[in-house]
């Protein structure tokens, strides 16, 4: 067994044993809840995509309307000197959306390196690979791991300005307190003329923001469910997917779009040595997806200490790609 092998075996171990005291931990908490990074294992990835092409959740469409129509004032606002920079997209995925700047800036001849990060590796070398074919002339750097330790390891390679994406409303997939302390940290690994742009979904006709989550086929029941699957595959746990029923809820005053499963009877499930009881109608919290008013993104960028310095809307005026200087 070579070092390599070794260290992916202790890396593995150690993540299974994170996602084990994770869900422990949200399981013995009351509320009960679960977190919803763990949404996405290869099964939970095919769900996300199929809830991204289904007619009720708008929000890629909206975004992608922006990154399509409007890529000359998302250039103009990123781009803004003749300097060149490092382009970092947090959780790059496939890239779908950005790729429309990037072949936008690559004809324009602007001078920038891609650095897309993700928690994945196999997404980033499927990413590299089809930047190569669609757009050779692009500098691409991936970066596995998570975003502040890749943003330190993307400073250490170039002192280049630095450019931030953080795209598709997953700033929504944060409490507001935690939204707030990313924006701190985000604003603490880059310097003062670095600027950020993140995807924000507006707060909007209640009955449109819950369509998108409680749709009649069952999609996201499913992507919530899911969840449950993998917990029984890599925690050894034996929870029953029929007692669990999901139920979604959106607050138009707060803006906070929530998802939960229900339990449907006293249960009692094991995950590991875990012993997890459960009364009717006992709620697990599973996601938060917030929406946000302008006044809501300009507080949440002014705390931080970055000033809004353009906003880019869909043709909807649905969703904002807001973009921010650092202080
Ligand atoms: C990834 N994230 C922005 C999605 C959202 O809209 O909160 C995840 C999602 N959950 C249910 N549907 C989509």
């Amino acid at each position: 067994m070579n070092l390599n092998t070794n260290s992916q075996i202790k890396n593995n171990h150690n993540k299974t044993e994170n996602f084990f005291l994770d869900v422990k931990k949200g399981l013995e908490s009351d509320p009960k809840r679960l977190s919803s990074k763990y949404f996405y294992d290869e099964i939970g990835d095919h769900l996300f995509q199929k809830i991204m092409a289904m007619p009720e959740y708008y929000l890629t469409q909206c975004e992608l309307d922006i990154f399509q129509n409007k890529t000359s004032d998302i250039a103009d606002l990123i781009a803004f000197d003749d300097q060149p920079f490092d382009l970092i997209e947090l959780g790059a995925g496939d890239a779908m959306k950005s790729t429309h700047l990037l072949k936008y800036m690559v004809k324009k001849g602007l001078d920038f390196t891609y650095m897309p990060i993700d928690i994945s590796g196999n997404i980033l070398s499927i990413l590299d690979q089809k930047l190569n074919e669609s757009l050779p002339e692009l500098k691409v750097v991936c970066l596995e791991g998570e975003y502040f330790e890749m943003l330190n390891k993307a400073a250490s390679l170039s002192s280049r300005r630095k450019v931030i994406l953080f795209l598709g409303g997953n700033i929504g997939n944060m409490e507001l307190d935690e939204a707030h302390s990313f924006c701190s940290g985000l604003k603490q690994h880059l310097a003062s003329g670095d600027r950020v742009l993140v995807g924000f979904d507006l707060k909007k006709n209640p009955h449109t923001i819950l369509n998108a989550y409680n749709d009649k086929t069952g999609i996201t029941a499913s992507f919530n469910l899911n969840l449950l699957t993998r917990i029984n595959r890599e925690l050894d746990a034996d929870f029953d997917l029929k007692q669990f029923q999901h139920y979604q809820t959106y607050d138009p005053v707060s803006g906070a779009c929530r998802s939960y499963l229900v339990s449907l009877i006293d249960q009692v499930v094991t995950i590991d040595h875990a012993v997890i009881s459960f009364k009717e109608n006992e709620l697990i919290d599973m996601e938060v997806s917030q929406k946000f008013s302008e006044t809501d993104i300009k507080e949440l960028a002014e705390k931080a200490g970055f000033e809004i310095k353009g906003e880019i809307r869909d043709s909807k005026k649905w969703f904002i790609d807001s973009v921010w200087k650092v202080k």
